[in-house]
This record gives C-alpha cells, sequence and structure tokens, in this order.
C-alpha cells in the first residue's frame, strides 16, 4: 500500500528520498510527503496532495533547498482517512520533536488516543489517521520518560495491534533513522550503502533502495532498527540486541518493483492471500458470529426496512455481484438482483428508498456505476459502494462505503479486487443476515471461520502446477475456449472468460453448464478446449453429466475440482484441484484456476499482459 524510504549518511538525504519515492509510487499517489534533520537542528516536513510531483514541484519552489542527511519520505495510498494534506505522512509528535511515517493500520489507535487524551495529550492538528498516534506515543515516551528513540519505538510497538511498518526520527535523537514492524506488516528492507559514504538505507521495498546498495536485510514481525552513519543494530521488541544476516540480491530495479514477478498482474494474483487478509482484518467477530463494517453506516430500523438489494458494477465488479447474489439472498433473506452500471441507468429501475444499491468498482470512478449510484440518489434508494480507491467519487457519494483494502491494482485486469470485493460482499451478507434476524449465530460464526481460513487455502491453490503450461502449450492457438459453471461458480466461468477475452484475445464463452445441451454443444470438437468448474456442491452430479456431454462429443475438458474427487479424473481430460470449503465460498477458490490459465495463455501468445490492447484500468467514459 504506502512505500517508505529513510536515509542516514554522508549525503544530502533530499535526493536519495525523493528518488526513492518515484521508485515506490506504484504503491500510491493520494500524497507524499518527506522529513529531514536540518543542520539548524530543525526537522522540516513538506507535505503535498496527489502525485509525488505535487511535491516536487512544491520543494523546487523553496527559496533555498532543504538540506539535512537524516531524513524519510512516504507515499500514500489512503486507508484511514481522505487523501488530504492533513492526512499526509509524516505526523508530528505535539511538540514536533518526533516525526513518524507508517505502512500499515493501526487498530487499536481510537483507544491509545483516548489514553493520551486522558494524560494531558491534545491532538492539536489532529489528521484523520491511526498514524498519529504513533508520533504522540514516541513523542511521550521520549520528553517524559527520558527514553531514547529506540527504546521509545519498541515500547510503542508493544502498544500497538494491527500491522504496521513505522519509520521515525527524533530532535532529541538526531543522528539516527529506527524503523519497526509489527505483526505481518508490509516488508521493511534494511539497505547497507557505500561504506565510503557511511551510510544506511531504509525502504518498503527492495527497488527503491537498488540503485545504491544490493546488499540488505528484511525487518521480520516484531523487530526493530536503528539505523546510524556506523551502521545498524536489530532488537527485539523485548529490547535484546538481535543479530541478522545480510543478502545480497541480484535484480534489476524494475523486475523487483514488481517484487520479482514478471508482470504486475502476476504479482497481484500471487498478493491474493495477503490482500483478502488486509480485507478481513478488524471485520470479523469469530466468537459471536458478527461481522463489522466501519463505514456501513444504516441505523438498525434502517437495516430492517430494506425490501430489495440490486448489485451494479461493470467488467470483473460485475461478476463479483452476480456471486454476491448467491449470497445476500440466502443469508441475508433478501431479494437481489444484479445488473450492469451501463444498463441500470438506461431502463428506469424501480426504487424506492427501502431499496438498497450496491454499486462494486475497484477505480470508484467507472462513469457507468457512478451514473447508477446518481439513478438511486435521484430515487432516494439507498447506496453502499464497495469501493478499493479510498476517497474516489464512489466513496464519496454513497451513503455507506465498505473498502477493498486490495493495495493499489496495477495490472489492468482486475484480479486481486475481485477476490477482496467478494470478500466485502461476503461481509455484508452475513451482516445484513445477522442484523435482520435471518441468519442464527451459529451459522454465521462457521460460516465466517471458513471466510478466515480461505488467505491460507488461496496460498494452496497458487502452488507451482505444470498443467497451466501444458493446456497453454497444447492450446494457445485455438480460436475459442468455453467456460462452463453452474449455481454460485457460473459467474466463475464468466470470469475466466472475459480473463481470457481481456489478456490473451482469444474469444471464450462462459456458459452455466445446464444451459450446454440449449446450443453451445453444437460448437464441441476436439479444437474446443472446455474448462468446466465441477466442485463437490449440491450441483455436482449435473456438471459432471455436462462433461460427459462435452467428452461424448470428443471434446477436451479441463476440470477445477474439489481436492479428493477420484471420479472426475476418470472422466475429464486434465484436472486442477481446489481445498474443500463451505459450498457459498468455493467461488473465491474457483477464481485462482481461471486467472493462472489467462496468464499463461497470454503469456505464451506473446501478449501485453500488464496492459492489454484497448483496455483501460478505469472507463471514465461511457
Ligand atoms: C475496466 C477494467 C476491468 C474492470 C472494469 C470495472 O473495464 O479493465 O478490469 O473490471 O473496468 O472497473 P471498476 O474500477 O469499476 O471495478
Amino acid at each position: 500500500m504506502c512505500g517508505i524510504i529513510g536515509y542516514v549518511g554522508s549525503k544530502q538525504a533530499l535526493p536519495v528520498i525523493i528518488e526513492g519515492l518515484q521508485r515506490l509510487e506504484y504503491r500510491g499517489y493520494d500524497s507524499a510527503g518527506i522529513a529531514l534533520i536540518s543542520p539548524a537542528g530543525n526537522i522540516e516536513v513538506r507535505r503535498a496532495v496527489g502525485k509525488l510531483q505535487n511535491l516536487v514541484t512544491q520543494l523546487q519552489e523553496e527559496p533555498k533547498p532543504l538540506k539535512g542527511s537524516v531524513g524519510m519520505g512516504h507515499t500514500r495510498w489512503a486507508t484511514h482517512g481522505k487523501p488530504t494534506e492533513l492526512n499526509a505522512h509524516p505526523h508530528r509528535g505535539p511538540q514536533s520533536r518526533v516525526v513518524v511515517v507508517h505502512n500499515g493500520i493501526i487498530e487499536n489507535y481510537v483507544q491509545l488516543k483516548q489514553e493520551l487524551v486522558q494524560s494531558g495529550y491534545s491532538f492539536n492538528y489532529s489528521s484523520e489517521t491511526d498514524t498519529e498516534v504513533i508520533a504522540h506515543l514516541l513523542e511521550k515516551c521520549m520528553l517524559r520518560e527520558g527514553d531514547t528513540l529506540e527504546q521509545a519505538t519498541i515500547k510503542t510497538l508493544n502498544r500497538l495491534k494491527g500491522t504496521a511498518a513505522i519509520v521515525a526520527i527524533s530532535l532529541d535523537d538526531p543522528e539516527k533513522i529506527v524503523a519497526a514492524r509489527l505483526s505481518n506488516a508490509g516488508a521493511v528492507v534494511i539497505g547497507y550503502g557505500a561504506e565510503v559514504e557511511h551510510e544506511m538505507f531504509i525502504a518498503s521495498d527492495i527497488p527503491a533502495i537498488l540503485p545504491h546498495t544490493r546488499r540488505i536485510t528484511f525487518l521480520e514481525s516484531n523487530e526493530v532498527a536503528v539505523l546510524n552513519t556506523a551502521g545498524v543494530t536489530f532488537f527485539n521488541s523485548k529490547g535484546e540486541v538481535i543479530s541478522k544476516e545480510i543478502v545480497t540480491v541480484n535484480i534489476d530495479a524494475i523486475s523487483a518493483a514488481k517484487g520479482g514477478y514478471k508482470h504486475f498482474m502476476q504479482k497481484e494474483i500471487y498478493d491474493q492471500p495477503q490482500a483478502l487478509s488486509d480485507t478481513l482484518l478488524g471485520r470479523v467477530d469469530l466468537e459471536n458470529g458478527n461481522v463489522k463494517l466501519e463505514d456501513f453506516k444504516f441505523s438498525k430500523s434502517d437495516i430492517a426496512a430494506i425490501e430489495k438489494v440490486t448489485l451494479i458494477g461493470c467488467g470483473t465488479s460485475w461478476h463479483a455481484g452476480l456471486v454476491a447474489k448467491f449470497w445476500i439472498e440466502s443469508l441475508a433473506g433478501l431479494p437481489c438482483d444484479v445488473d450492469y452500471g451501463s444498463e441500470f441507468r438506461y431502463r428506469d429501475p424501480i426504487l424506492t428508498p427501502n431499496h438498497l444499491l450496491v454499486a462494486i468498482t475497484q477505480s470508484g470512478e467507472t462513469v457507468d456505476t457512478l451514473a447508477g449510484i446518481e439513478e438511486a440518489k435521484l430515487k432516494k434508494a439507498k447506496v453502499v459502494s464497495v469501493v478499493n480507491v479510498v476517497g474516489s467519487q464512489a466513496a464519496r457519494v454513497a451513503d455507506g462505503v465498505i473498502y477493498m483494502h486490495a493495495g493499489p491494482e496495477i495490472g489492468v485486469a482486475s484480479t486481486k479486487a475481485f477476490i477482496t470485493s467478494l470478500a466485502d460482499l461476503f461481509l455484508l451478507a452475513v451482516y445484513l443476515g445477522r442484523e435482520r434476524g435471518k441468519l442464527g449465530a451459529d451459522r454465521a460464526q462457521s460460516l465466517l471461520q471458513s471466510l478466515v481460513e480461505i488467505p491460507n487455502l488461496l496460498a494452496n491453490t497458487l502452488l507451482e502446477n505444470s498443467i497451466y503450461d501444458q493446456i497453454s502449450r497444447k492450446f494457445y492457438t485455438a480460436k475459442d475456449f468455453l467456460y462452463l459453471g453452474r449455481g454460485i461458480n457460473y459467474p466463475i466461468a464468466l470470469e475466466g472468460a472475459l480473463k481470457l477475452k481481456e489478456l490473451s484475445y482469444i474469444h471464450a464463452e462462459g456458459y452455466p453448464a445446464g444451459e450446454l445441451k440449449h446450443g453451445p454443444i453444437a460448437l464441441i470438437d476436439e479444437g474446443l478446449p472446455v474448462v468446466a468448474i465441477v466442485v463437490k456442491d449440491g450441483l455436482y452430479d449435473k456438471v459432471v453429466s455436462a462433461v460427459e456431454q462435452v467428452k461424448a462429443r470428443d471434446g477436451f475438458v479441463l476440470a477445477i475440482a474439489s481436492e479428493g474427487d477420484e471420479l472426475i479424473a476418470g472422466k475429464a481430460d486434465k484436472v486442477i484441484y481446489i481445498p474443500n470449503t463451505d459450498p457459498l465460498l468455493m467461488p473465491l477458490l474457483t477464481t485462482i484456476p481461471v486467472q493462472l490459465l489467462s496468464y499463461h495463455l497470454a503469456e505464451i501468445r506473446g501478449c501485453d499482459v500488464d496492459q492489454p490492447r484497448n483496455l483501460a484500468k478505469s472507463v471514465t467514459v461511457e
């Protein structure tokens, strides 16, 4: 999500920091900021909303260039608080003696803030972020308890809950930078610079510091690093010194920006277990079988009055809606329909104040989906947006928001935003079901338990499997593919076909398996590969019979099947197994093979995976 860079050495820190931020900008561009310890004994902080260029322009307009050889920078992808200058990092303590940047989410910041207020601290420039509380805690430890910056950081780390990569500097300990990593926060990379320059670096990924060093160490969970011109010292959360290994990396900057992956889309596919964990963080109450949706601001009586739900979206987001219809109907007991944003806006839909419109959009800027929201608002329906980009239009105009927390999605074809929007919609269905008394605590607990296990199952589904390569080599010249699914997995057949079209330019169709005999069966021959989603749910036998119909006509079948299903191995030509879970949650797993298959086929055909021809990441025209 956010990007962090820090420098201590004999050179001027500012150019190093700006160059590092340029390499980190893909992680977020809601705002950028820097902080330097100046030779005059101040901490200079500069921040600007929007892309890094705005900050660079602001710095160029300064009467004199900012000086200092200890400093840090941050590029923000907003999670807590809108993308404003007040919310931009770095954040200061009340006396501006400590400055901090942060990547992650502090779950207990409200409680910590209350404690600080009770002990006499005022949040004098009050951002809406969870980060400010860290600066206050650090300053409190240093000024009131006489701690060094590292002692203050260790104490603070032990008070925080959530995920956080933190970097801090202080006027009262001006020759060092301290970094800490709480729990499984994003990466914190320590770089060992040229000895002659007595320099050390810190960054949230390798490419930010790759022009300066290839010798690095990764900070693990609950570790602290103290950097100065003499080197680095590592501590565990008990304050004990620990030793860590230096590794030499041998990668070029561009491939490192993709985390070692060849394409952003490939990285984003493999990021999905983490993205899903981030989405679930702090929202699932397993003990009581409840869901917390922080920005879903409808009263209990509003929720009780809902008579109908309509889901709208475009492209992949529309497919998420098709899956969610099953959840809303079966868990919340509400009638539900799904529409394309582009169709909904023109069909004069019947909407009332007791109607809930759910707009699903990764970017929050898709014009057809926004027009659907407008239509619903005109007719006084309640509107909630399921959005990835914080502060986007769909988030701003809706009555409530459920964020995806997928992090920036750079590949044009959507992958991790699909999985995280599914998670959001599942949480919404459970939430509505619980609030409306349609879903019992026991069933909710068991579903939520299965949901929190999905990130691990996703990781298993992403393990190396040579089948993708075999199928791609066999069928890379195919003109068409047919995807079959049934029930809640039919939308995944549609998503598989869409991904293949977008990425590899092979024509593909998704079909409900039960409809095969009503037309598409005429297409079947040995040249038409069929991908059948045939998992163990209530419709298993029906899909198996569709597979048999294809085989009887010499078609080729790749089955996506449940682990342990031996029967299907005797019927399909190839099988990709996925782990078992509650049938309602299967789409979160069946999605992975269709994403990987499209990726491999596009690769072998030499297509531009990250920026397929004619497409755009966010479509802001009709
Ligand atoms: C474009 C993208 C798709 C995306 C769709 C909807 O067509 O190429 O990947 O699914 O827009 O975008 P949204 O941001 O509204 O989810």
